[in-house]
């Protein structure tokens, strides 16, 4: 795997020399990020050596690099989702990738259903914990010692601070937010009426199927993490309507820009 890394990082570094601090991953609901970001580079997965390319249709695959508030950032627009059959650790391969490049921070954000019975659709809901039932995990086989620990800690999986800090601005604004724990699962199907039911009882306050691969992989590498979910529908295991991915999308395309003014201004604020 390093000798991969060093090639994806060779071909990156020749076409773009600055090492940014920040890397976003724009999943669902931070489209409209892009258009903070003052493009300098953008660079297709496609070309860059061992990247993974995206499967889905909704998500482009290329890294963008430029300045949000004066701050210099990377983003990938286009993320990788274990359902789409990718290992683990092509998953997580990119931000390996912009580790070596620089970052020390790192923003995500998804889409997920509300387990939590106070959560409404359209919410948002700052993640604080996980509980990783992917039933695989990014850090198997040979540790990539260069990188981090075998036995990665993940007693605060997310930064205490800029999780302050988000709830602060979406107070201020108004937002209707949350601070909860994320569950993560394989997909591709929405869960049935007993496993949200069983999804409550373990803990979860909302249910995705992202982000917690990325997270781990953050953790090892002791980047400062912050995830936020918009809640696209909510999972009452009573009184459950079958799913609309249609009104996943436009429930999640509200959200857009209170999520974008949140990650702008937390961006800004480093
Ligand atoms: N389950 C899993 N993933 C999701 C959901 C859900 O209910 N909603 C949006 N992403």
């Amino acid at each position: 795997m390093e000798k991969q890394l060093n090639e994806a990082f060779d071909y990156i570094r020749r076409l773009y020399d600055k090492s940014p601090g920040i890397g976003i991953i724009l999943g669902t609901g931070l489209g409209g990020l892009v258009e903070e970001i003052e493009i300098e580079r953008s660079i297709s997965y496609n070309h860059i050596p061992h990247f993974p390319i995206s499967t889905v249709e909704s998500h482009f695959g290329r890294l963008i690099f430029g300045k949000i508030g004066g701050k210099d950032i990377v983003a990938m627009q286009g993320r990788f989702h274990f359902y789409e059959g990718y290992s683990m650790a092509e998953i997580t391969f990119p931000l390996r990738v912009l580790k070596m490049l620089g970052i020390h921070t790192l923003f995500i954000s998804n889409a997920a259903g509300g387990l939590n019975p106070t959560y409404r659709k359209g919410d948002l809901m700052i993640l604080d914990d996980h509980i990783n039932l992917q039933t695989a995990n990014p850090l198997t086989g040979p540790n990539l010692d260069k990188f981090g620990p075998r036995f990665p800690d993940m007693s605060q999986p997310y930064d205490k601070t800029l999780i302050a800090r988000a709830e602060e601005i979406a107070k201020q604004h108004h937002y209707p937010v949350h601070t909860g724990v994320y569950v993560a699962v394989i997909g591709p199907n929405l869960e049935t009426r007993a496993e949200y039911r069983f999804l409550r009882m373990i803990g979860g306050d909302v249910v995705g199927m992202s982000t917690v691969p990325e997270v781990i992989v953050a953790n090892h590498m002791s980047l400062r993490t912050f995830a936020i979910s918009v809640i696209t529908d909510e999972c009452d295991p009573d009184h459950l309507e079958p799913v609309d991915v249609a009104e996943i999308i436009r429930v999640a395309g509200e959200a857009e820009p209170k999520m974008t003014h949140i990650l702008s201004s937390l961006i800004r604020s480093l």
